[in-house]
């Protein structure tokens, strides 16, 4: 009897250990190797087509991060952001968080049209998101991440949800605890994935009146970026929001707040003499502190209310429903 019990307590053992070695990482419901079978080049397909992307042009690196967070942030990893308009359906592109500054369209494509001939209606664009932000990372000298993959696509996609559910530059500090304890992360957690910001572009006119009406921006900073950011006109100049390495996923984004030379009102208000002072120093001091939490909190990110199953659809064509 008692050499039976310990034979299949060490039988389960050895199942549960195969288990989790055939089935890897799982997070929720998605898995490190869900396309083990179904399509067993994904990830290559994929790195490949970004590495290309961001060498010849860096800062795509920083647009493909961010198309992630903004699919992730309304209605869940849908891949909804890239569902264009047209007469009978209005998407989330014209959205104002979205409007004028979301791209990488094209290389999504590429890569889907990549796909789509090697495994027809195999990888969804939700996953092709969340790889290709890790690949971007990666590829701009960032951490990488144990992403998780089995999202499916949205048939539908929500305008309002994409303008109330995306933080503005012009949040609080406050603002921002709330608009990313809504979707369940921590103020760390929400000070980590800011550490985005170390990479990428914005335009003037997200960031004019921090040039001209805040008074915690340094005189430098501010005298520096003014000429390329008048008080009237050149909207859509583009200033690096990490401005000490613009192309480098690292911690300078933090020590620029500490010196008063966050781009965007937002960014200066994690480093305003309030509650986030003390995770901001940290990470300015220590960069492996910082990858570690962002790694892990784009990992919670690319969780967020993904439809697996038989829910939603793998579609062909990333910007239209089937
Ligand atoms: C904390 C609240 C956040 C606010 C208020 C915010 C706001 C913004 C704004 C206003 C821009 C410039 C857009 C323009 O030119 O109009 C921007 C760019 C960017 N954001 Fe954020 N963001 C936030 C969090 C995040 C997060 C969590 C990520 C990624 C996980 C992210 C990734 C990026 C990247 C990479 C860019 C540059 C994109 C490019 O150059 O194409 N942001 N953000
Ligand atoms: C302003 O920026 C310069 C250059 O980064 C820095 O040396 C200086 O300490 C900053 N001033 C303040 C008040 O943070
Ligand atoms: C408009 O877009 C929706 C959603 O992608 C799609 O279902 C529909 O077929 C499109 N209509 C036209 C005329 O392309």
């Amino acid at each position: 009897m008692a050499s039976s019990t310990s034979s299949l307590l060490f039988k389960l053992t050895a199942f549960t250990l195969c288990f989790w070695v055939l089935f890897g990482t799982t997070s929720g419901q998605l898995s490190a190797n869900f396309y083990a079978k179904t399509c067993p080049n994904f990830r290559s397909v994929i790195t490949r087509a970004v590495n290309s992307a961001v060498s010849s042009e860096a800062r795509m690196g920083a647009s493909l991060l961010r198309l992630h967070f903004h699919d992730c942030f309304v209605n869940g990893c849908d891949g909804s952001v890239l569902l264009d308009d047209n007469s009978t359906f209005t998407g989330e592109k014209t959205a104002g968080p979205n409007s004028g500054s979301i791209r990488g369209f094209n290389v999504i494509d590429t890569i889907k049209t990549q796909l789509e001939s090697q495994c027809p209606g195999v990888v969804s664009c939700a996953d092709i998101l969340a790889a290709a932000a890790r690949d971007a990372v990666v590829a701009l000298s960032g951490p990488s991440w144990g992403a998780v993959f089995g999202r499916r696509d949205s048939t539908t996609a929500s305008l309002s949800a994409a303008n109330s559910n995306l933080p503005g530059p012009g949040s609080s500090l406050s603002g921002l605890i709330s608009s990313f304890s809504n979707k369940g992360f921590t103020a760390n957690e929400m000070i980590a994935l800011s550490g985005s910001h170390s990479i990428g572009q914005a335009r003037c006119t997200v960031f004019r009146n921090r040039l001209y009406n805040d008074n915690n921006i340094n005189a430098s900073f501010a005298a520096t970026l003014q000429p390329n950011c008048p008080t009237s006109g050149g909207d859509n100049n583009l200033s690096p929001l990490d401005l000490a390495s613009p192309t480098t996923f690292d911690n300078k984004y933090y020590n620029n707040l500490i010196s008063q030379s966050g781009l965007l009102h937002s960014d200066q208000e994690l480093f305003n003499g309030g509650s986030a002072d003390a995770q901001v120093r940290t990470y300015a001091s220590n960069q492996a502190t910082f990858f570690r939490d962002f790694g892990n909190a784009m990992v919670k990110m690319g969780n967020l209310s993904p439809l697996t199953g038989s829910s939603g659809q793998v579609r062909t064509n990333c910007r239209k429903v089937n």
